[in-house]
């Protein structure tokens, strides 16, 4: 855990929200996980605007901070940034065990913190490969598992897990993490089925290529998907998983184009969807 300041208290006044006690989100918190960068700042902000207060995390503090004052100065929320390595062993239980401590109750959580790393098994560095599931996976289930029973008990609020449309096959030549992320839609669509009628919403976000730091720390910038494939901005990507999840809707997958990959996947042979990833994430030029 970090040392960073206290909640960031919402300025009323600020953001011309005097409807705030209206919003969908009012009285409830939802807590973000990657929000320093990417996805997770405009997924942060998706809640704020709807009233949630937030608790936004993530390894680098002064982008968090910069994050929680933004959001609460434009939104009237309250913000509190809580620095965590959510891949260091018992990462969750540090961070869910600091925000009982500030007695934050945790109505939504937001599961986005994520990496990947490409290039072929063979000869990878297996610290990079296990952080993966470390991060992607351990981390995600063991908040859920924390806070889960809250939420159940409560009968509102629930989980919005960030996943990938890699979750709808193997990936060659990033194998680690496009397991990670079926495992995130697999769990993702199991918990929303337990959840069913207990007033518990789970969503699945799965986002095709997206404008963040992701490419650079997976090192996919010079595979045939990143050059050939339409980047999506951010925002649309946060709203449209936003918007899937206050719906309850299963599995959110981004643009017209990564539905009709995720489809071709569940229908085509398994052997030429395996040719096809291994192609599509292979270097350009090879
Ligand atoms: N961008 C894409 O093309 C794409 C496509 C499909 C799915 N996704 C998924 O979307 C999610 C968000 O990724 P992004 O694209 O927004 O990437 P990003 O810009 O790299 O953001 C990743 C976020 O996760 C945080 N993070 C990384 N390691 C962490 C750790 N050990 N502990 C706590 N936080 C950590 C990062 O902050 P710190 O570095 O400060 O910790 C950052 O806030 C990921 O789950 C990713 O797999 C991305």
């Amino acid at each position: 855990m970090f040392p960073l300041p206290t909640a960031l208290l919402a300025d009323k006044n600020a953001g011309g929200s005097p409807m705030s006690s209206r919003k969908p989100g009012a009285g409830q918190t939802a807590l973000v996980t990657g929000a320093s960068y990417g996805i997770g700042v405009d997924l942060a902000e998706c809640f704020a605007r709807d009233g949630y207060d937030l608790v936004v995390t993530a390894r680098s503090p002064a982008p968090l901070q910069e994050v929680a004052e933004r959001l609460a100065r434009s939104y009237g929320i309250k913000a509190t940034p809580v620095g965590q390595d959510l891949g260091a062993t018992s990462g969750g239980q540090q961070l869910v065990s600091a925000l009982q401590s500030k007695g934050i109750v945790v109505d939504v959580l937001v599961n986005n913190a994520g990496y990947g790393h490409a290039g072929a098994f063979s000869s990878s560095d297996l610290a990079t490969q296990v952080g993966m599931i470390d991060l992607n996976v351990r981390a995600l289930v063991e908040l859920t598992h924390l806070l889960w029973d809250g939420m159940l008990a409560r009968k509102r609020g629930g989980v919005l897990n960030v996943a990938s449309t890699a979750a709808f096959q193997p990936g060659p030549l990033m194998a680690v993490y496009y397991a990670s992320k079926a495992f995130v839609l697999s769990f993702s669509e199991a918990l929303w089925e337990e959840a069913r009628g207990t007033g518990v919403k789970v969503s699945c976000l799965c986002p095709g290529p997206t404008a963040s730091r992701f490419r650079e720390r997976a090192g996919t910038g010079r595979t045939r998907l990143a050059t050939a494939s339409a980047v999506m901005p951010s925002m649309p990507v946060a709203e449209q998983g936003y918007r899937g999840f206050q719906a309850n809707k299963r599995v959110v997958i981004t643009g017209a184009r990564n539905r009709m990959g995720a489809a071709m996947a569940r229908t085509m042979p398994r052997s030429m969807v395996l040719r096809m990833v291994r192609y599509i994430q292979s270097p350009h030029g090879r």
